[in-house]
């Protein structure tokens, strides 16, 4: 009857509403931004899928990643995702467009926050830091030239900071000089925004906070706008799990056991952690 039809069309609704968001990078850098989604969105399911095996991604070309982030796409989808942030401005510099050619669900992706910084800029000098993969990309040329008349962009990559987040190393002298290395010019040359255009770097904030020591420098973190984004799409597609829905957090690696324990370890860090 069409009474039994249309409960079961909503019993079929309220089991896609009740999919989980899946949360996706090369590796344990995402969980600067699943953190954000985990903490504002207590109803939500979450599956955080780290690549671990090929990260990282930043010095990757462009078939190469796009070959990743697809496989990861696919695994996600396979485990019945409503929505994919996918929380890797390397990962969205080369294959987001891949992506939304070739999938249907609705993706929110990651770019360096040019503007918001271009905005909040005093001095009219901002710094971003990123890998290769993202400063090369025509998304970051693009609007990086939009701003170009407003504020000074100083870039720099973030050499070997995705490796020393990967390895635990983030609390080490040895990640305080490079980031003093890296950052310092930026600094001297008068930024007093810099971008975190990587989603492994708010881990290096506290170094890069006692490299800025008194100087009035703002780090940008796009993690806050990403989950804004998330929650918009969710409402235009009517995805918002139900209130009363218990959410479960999973998490996936192409890397063995071992990686996949440290996501989680690291989750449980994060949730607590002052990153930004
Ligand atoms: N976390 C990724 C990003 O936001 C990149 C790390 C990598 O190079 O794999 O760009």
């Amino acid at each position: 009857s069409t009474h039994a039809g249309g409960s079961n069309v909503k019993k079929e609704r309220r089991a896609m509403n009740n999919a989980p968001i899946g949360v996706f990078d090369s590796g344990l850098g995402g969980l600067t931004v699943w953190r954000e989604l985990y903490r504002k969105l207590p109803h939500e399911s979450l599956i955080y899928y780290g690549d671990g095996k090929n990260c990282p991604y930043g010095d990757k070309n462009r078939e190469e990643v796009t070959a990743y982030v697809d496989l990861a796409v696919r695994r996600l989808i396979d485990r019945g995702v409503k929505l994919i942030v996918v929380a890797c401005n390397a990962a969205t510099a080369m294959a987001i467009d891949h992506l939304r050619r070739n999938y249907a669900l609705p993706l929110v992706g990651l770019e360096p926050a040019v503007k918001p910084a271009a905005m909040a800029s005093r001095s009219g000098v901002i710094g971003i830091l990123a890998t290769a993969a993202t400063l090369n990309g025509r998304l970051f040329r693009e609007t990086s030239q939009r701003y170009a008349d407003r504020v000074k962009i100083l870039t720099q990559v973030g050499e070997g900071f995705v490796e020393l987040v990967e390895s635990n190393r983030e609390q080490t002298p040895e990640a305080l000089a490079r980031v003093d290395k890296l950052l310092r010019p930026m600094l001297d040359a008068g930024a007093d925004q810099i971008v975190l255009g990587c989603t492994h770097y708010p881990f290096l904030s506290a170094a890069m906070r006692r490299v800025i020591g008194e100087r009035r420098v703002d780090l940008v973190n796009p993690a806050a706008a990403i989950e804004r984004q998330a929650e918009a799409l969710l409402r235009r597609f009517d995805l918002p799990a139900e209130p009363e829905h218990t959410p479960q957090d999973d998490f996936m690696t192409s890397a063995d056991e071992t990686y996949r324990q440290r996501l989680i370890a690291k989750s449980e860090q994060v949730r607590t952690m002052d990153i930004d």
